[in-house]
């Protein structure tokens, strides 16, 4: 492209300052015609090539060459193998068994509410709602987050308060506000549902038990994984996987916006805990630790899958992707503990149109067309 750009240069200068210059057999004809329908040609196919290369960015034009996406790149991680524990190997029965449990209502108290009826596979494997609905109607203080690509997070639950996809998944049966079933009773009435029994000794050489229960459910769910999002093919150098427009979102969420202070590493979280400004009186964190400077944070969320489970926040304030944008442009809202990083952005309509473009190119949709299990002697 270099060297187009300066033949056609080298054009205009000799056509354009040098009127002499002659082809021969061409320029013999009409030579003034020729020679200004060589120049304007060559200025338009000059001008054309200027805009192929540079995106106009509003702060500064930015020049999509190689080294420019290089040095973007770097600031990113490549999300990287599903992290699993030593204690819970996954094996392809191991998540048969857990797919069957997650889809079983029969795991809940009253047989009417599995995992699955709170993290659905096609509302992005949350459930669309601002706050969740739990047993016989409960309505829970929180938003159900997705469960895309938990299996990256060091801690989970908006607060951080499990430390493993086996700890918490027994936390949903129990909860009286959501699956509201006795641990105590879950092996024991599983094992009278023909074809369990054979299902946990095929897997785990053992009768059911709760742990295996837990073990079964986690692995299933460390098979809910993004897998090559264009963020991921852009990342790994398939530079025309993402339009500049892209391109130019992603500069913003890591420069400009800011938003890689907190969403950075594999699966964009730092996993760490903070207040982003949302006027909730739930006081997150500071339930465990008791202090005031964990009033109201919450466990950065990673932001694979992002656009495809709306609303957004752990009180699902907000409704849409450009809410987001638009909350975090103008500094957040008022809480008293709000973080210091959270500032005004004087971002443009463009910028935070290409914001949102990038936040797109985590989706993995294939997540969402997943095919029921079979649920042992079910009618
Ligand atoms: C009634 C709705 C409901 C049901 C049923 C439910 N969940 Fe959840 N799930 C939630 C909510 C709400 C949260 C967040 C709670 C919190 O952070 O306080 C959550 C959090 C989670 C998380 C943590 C995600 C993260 O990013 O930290 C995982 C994993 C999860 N649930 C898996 C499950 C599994 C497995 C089951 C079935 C055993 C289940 N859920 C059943 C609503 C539900
Ligand atoms: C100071 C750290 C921090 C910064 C900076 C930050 N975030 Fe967040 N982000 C968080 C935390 C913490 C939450 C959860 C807050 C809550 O629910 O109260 C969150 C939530 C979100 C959510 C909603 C997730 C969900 O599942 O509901 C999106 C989307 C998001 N951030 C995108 C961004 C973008 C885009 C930027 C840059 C403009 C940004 N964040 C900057 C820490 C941060």
């Amino acid at each position: 492209m270099k060297y187009s750009k300066t033949a056609l240069l080298f054009l205009i200068v000799i056509f354009g300052f040098f009127p002499q210059t002659r082809i021969k057999g061409v320029m013999t004809l009409r030579p003034k015609l020729i020679q200004l329908t060589i120049i304007v040609l060559c200025t338009i196919l000059l001008v054309s090539c200027q805009a192929d290369t540079t995106i106009s960015n509003d702060i500064n034009d930015v020049l999509v060459d190689e080294a420019y996406i290089e040095e973007l790149i770097e600031k990113f991680s490549p999300l990287g193998d599903v992290p699993i524990p030593e204690d819970n190997e996954l094996t392809e029965e191991a998540v048969e068994l857990g797919k069957k449990l997650f889809f079983d209502p029969r795991l809940s108290g009253n047989d009417e509410l599995s995992c699955a009826s709170c993290h659905v596979p096609t509302l992005g494997w949350s459930d669309g709602k601002p706050l969740f609905e739990g047993f016989e109607g409960a309505q829970g203080p929180r938003r159900t987050p997705t469960i895309i690509n938990a299996a990256y997070h060091k801690s989970l639950f908006w607060d951080g308060r499990a430390d493993s996809l086996e700890e918490q998944a027994l936390g949903p049966i129990s909860s009286p506000i959501e699956m509201n079933m006795n641990l105590d009773k879950l092996a024991d009435k599983l094992s009278k549902i023909d074809g369990y029994t054979e299902l946990f000794y095929d897997v785990y050489g053992e009768d059911i038990t709760i742990d295996n229960i837990a073990k079964a459910l986690a692995s299933f769910q460390r098979t809910i994984v993004t897998t090559n999002t264009r963020f991921d093919q852009f990342l790994a150098g398939d530079y025309d996987a993402l339009t500049e427009e892209e391109i130019l979102g992603m500069d913003l969420f890591a420069n400009k916006a800011r938003c890689i202070a907190c969403h950075n590493g594999p699966h964009l979280t730092d996993n760490r805990f903070h207040n982003v400004g949302i006027e909730s009186d739930d006081i997150g964190l500071k339930e465990f630790t008791g202090r005031n400077a964990d009033d109201g944070a919450f466990r950065t969320p990673g932001l694979y899958g992002i656009t495809q489970h709306p609303p957004y926040m752990h009180d699902g304030s907000l409704e849409t992707i450009e809410d987001v944008v638009e909350f975090y442009n103008r500094g957040g809202d008022d809480h008293i503990n709000k973080s210091a990083m959270i500032k005004e952005l004087n971002l443009t309509e463009k910028e935070k149109k290409a914001l949102v473009a990038f936040l797109h190119t985590l989706e993995d949709r294939s997540l969402e067309e997943i095919e029921m299990p079979d649920l042992p002697d079910f009618e």
